[in-house]
């Protein structure tokens, strides 16, 4: 671990990495609260990756972020888990303890949730029945997250059934799967309607499901943030119910790794979306 007296430094690790807006949001926050430190983008193959985990604690860093294709490997290559990284059984936020080596967190949950009580203080997980819309890697955090608000009667749907099946075993707790073919009449009487899927996404597949079942009243929230305002969103609108926008998700998770590696609680707010919007507009970041 690194001991010299340097200013400390944090990563995004990935794979492409260019298109990362991690950067631009730490870099944000260092500026504001006046702290002398610097956050990397790491562009790190994934044969590399590994390797790069030895060395960077050696030499001045005091943790990142990881984000694909190296979520599954970093937590299988570190010293220590916490308890919902462990569930999710993928890490996004490193931190390098000195005593304690390597340890792998999972944020992307805890970003989910405060994005939601964020946006919607009054938001309740024992509201009512809650849909989530796809299976893959986010869903699990997202599932996970909404277990733990208090979400009794979830809801899990995806195009390939079996991964939400999987899912719900691995998870536990009151999760019900329906079938893709039935999701849209699942959205009947949910509080809570997430998309986790691809659809909607700048150069993804096109939102295949209509939201005429979907109450008025229920919040909608999308994981997918570019678009900011996505056809999920736009349609649940169209219904009479809530939304919130995924960027906030992406802006909240970053929060506890920025606390660990640069000893300040950072805030988000409305300066910080827009440096993050901004940059993505100038094509800085994406
Ligand atoms: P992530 O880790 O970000 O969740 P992922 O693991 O690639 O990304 O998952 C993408 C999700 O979008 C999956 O639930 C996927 O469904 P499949 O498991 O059937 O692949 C879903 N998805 C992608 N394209 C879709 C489409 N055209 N219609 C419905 N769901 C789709």
């Amino acid at each position: 671990m690194n001991t010299a007296r340097v200013p400390p430094m944090a990563f995004v690790a990935g794979w492409p990495i260019g298109h990362s807006r991690s950067p631009v949001l730490h870099g944000h926050w260092l500026a504001r609260y006046g702290l002398v430190g610097s956050y990397l983008p790491l562009p790190i193959a994934p044969e590399d990756f590994a390797e790069a985990l030895k060395i960077l604690p050696k030499i001045g860093f005091v943790g990142g972020n990881v984000t694909l294709p190296h979520k599954v490997t970093a937590f299988e290559r570190v010293d220590d888990r916490t308890p919902r990284a462990m569930r999710i059984g993928a890490a996004n936020t490193l931190i390098f303890d000195p005593d304690r080596g390597i340890i792998a967190d999972n944020t992307d949950g805890y970003g989910f949730i405060e994005n939601l009580r964020a946006a919607r203080p009054d938001w309740r997980g024992e509201a009512g029945p809650a849909v989530v819309l796809g299976a893959g890697g986010a869903a699990r955090a997202v599932v996970a997250a909404l277990q733990d608000a208090g979400v009794t009667d979830l809801r899990l749907t995806n195009r390939t059934r079996a991964k939400a099946e999987a899912l719900a075993e691995d998870l536990g707790g009151m999760i019900t799967v329906v079938d893709w073919s039935e999701a849209e009449a699942a959205l009947d009487g949910a509080a809570t309607v997430v998309n986790t899927t691809s659809m909607g996404m700048a150069g993804g597949p096109p939102l295949s499901l209509t939201l005429d079942d979907m109450s008025e009243g229920a919040l909608a929230t999308d994981i997918v943030y570019a678009p900011l305002d996505t056809p999920f969103l736009q349609a649940a609108r169209a219904r009479g119910a809530q939304t919130v926008d995924g960027l906030g998700m992406l802006l909240h998770q970053a929060r506890p790794g920025f606390a660990a590696w640069f000893g300040h609680e950072p805030e988000v707010d409305a300066d910080l979306r827009a440096a993050v919007l901004g940059a993505a507009v100038l094509g800085e970041a994406r």
